[in-house]
């Protein structure tokens, strides 16, 4: 990746003076830090023109457990700090590049390079419906990431979405379309993270549009309870959920909240679905085992993701699973029990590993930076028009 300056003055718009120069293939370490705190997924993909992107090598380095509570307090709708938002963005971003600085010399090893990376960063406010503006915050700052690192680092990739008028997010659905959609097969892609969200894909020769939307609570509440109740990440391919009874009359009662109902675009987060919401659950549960509260969480996720597609998209033939939440075995099968005529796998049946399809999104957004490609839908996230996604960060 080289920055050239232009010497051609014949350029209609002069501030195109800057131009980036890609040599091909090229290698972008995507950065993917999700809702559920967990960790940082980075993974390694090659691009070539004309070819599907691949994934080179693939890592998660999990967070320690005092970064991982202090991204879930700052993250907290209260949390109102700008100074400590501030420090933090810079120790994160610090962390981050240390975590790339590690991955980079591993590929090294096997003999690949990374010419730059792309980083989302940590989500700590996302406001769709703020005052004024859409909202949406990332922390962990690029530039310590780029001086840490010595790569350039494309990020902010939600901003340029953002200023057209769209919510910033979900973004996934725009690889999703991309890499999975078929000729002739109704296809959804379910990215159970955090927070969970939907990409419908028709067949392409049906001419009709995607669609796509954060269908409410991935993980996140249920590591919530897992951690209060059980003092543990998360419910480990969901044994504890299916040793318990989910409350149905509860997750009825939560399923008729207007967030479910709302026809996409939407996209949402803590603000909604974080410490309140399960804090609010476990006490209308009453007195159910701590199992069957987690079994409540986890039927909730179920459902939302179900209800999105029965809603919204009909009977689907297949639906491909990413994102943490498809280790987790229960809500697998829960998914496969409620819509039974639909075929349910991984992405990494379809040569995409699961858990990186995130860190892989970014990569693919910085691919789109550095070749000036415009992405986005307004069926995605609502904005008026593509954009090119993301901001160039030099060391
Ligand atoms: N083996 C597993 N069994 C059950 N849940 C899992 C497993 N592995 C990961 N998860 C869940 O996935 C979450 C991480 O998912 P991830 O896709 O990284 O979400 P995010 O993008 O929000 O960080 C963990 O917090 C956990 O809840
Ligand atoms: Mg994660």
């Amino acid at each position: 990746l080289r920055m050239r300056k232009s010497s051609k003055r014949s350029s209609a718009k002069s501030n195109d003076a800057i131009s980036v120069q890609v040599d091909w293939p090229v290698n972008i370490l995507g950065l993917n830090s999700g809702t559920s705190a967990d960790g940082l997924d980075a993974a390694l993909v090659e691009f070539k023109l004309g070819q599907p992107p691949r994934v080179m090598l693939y890592h998660t380095f999990e967070y320690p457990s005092k970064i991982k509570k202090k991204i879930l307090a700052l993250g907290e709708p209260d949390y109102n700090d700008g100074r400590g938002w501030l420090e933090f963005d810079m120790e994160l971003g610090r962390l981050m590049g240390e975590m790339a600085r590690r991955i980079i010399n591993r590929a090294a090893r096997s003999g690949l390079e990374v010419d730059f990376l792309a980083s989302h960063g940590q989500t700590v406010r996302h406001l769709p419906e703020g005052r004024r503006f859409p909202l949406s915050l990332q922390i962990g700052d690029p530039w310590q990431i780029a001086g840490i690192t010595g790569k350039p680092v494309v990020a902010n990739f939600r901003r340029s979405d953002l200023a057209a008028g769209g919510q910033g997010a979900p973004l996934s659905p725009i690889l999703h379309e991309r890499l999975f959609r078929h000729r002739s097969l109704w296809r959804a892609v379910v990215n159970i993270g955090g927070i969970a969200n939907v990409t419908v894909l028709p067949p392409l020769k049906s001419r009709r549009k995607p669609l796509a939307g954060d269908c409410g609570p991935g993980n996140m509440i249920i590591d919530d309870a897992v951690n209060r109740l059980f003092n543990k990440r998360y419910d480990r391919n969901g044994e504890i959920a299916r040793s318990g009874r989910p409350d149905r009359i509860l997750v009825n009662r939560i399923m008729r909240r207007k967030y479910f109902s709302l026809r996409p675009p939407k996209s949402t987060g803590r603000e909604q679905f974080g410490r309140k919401f399960v804090s609010e659950i476990i006490s209308a549960i009453g007195r159910a085992s701590k199992q069957d509260i987690i079994a409540t969480l986890t039927e909730i996720t179920i459902r939302a993701i179900v209800g999105f597609l029965d809603r919204f998209a009909g009977e689907v033939d297949e639906v491909y699973l990413c994102g943490g939440g498809a280790n987790n075995d229960y809500i697998v099968q829960g998914l496969r029990e409620r819509l039974p005529g639909t075929i349910i796998t991984t992405t990494t049946s379809h040569g995409y590993h699961h858990d990186y399809v995130e860190a892989l999104l970014w990569a693919y957004l910085g691919y789109c930076f550095v070749t000036r490609t415009p992405v986005g839908s307004s069926s995605f996230t609502g904005s008026r028009k593509k954009t090119i996604p993301g901001m160039l960060c030099l060391p």
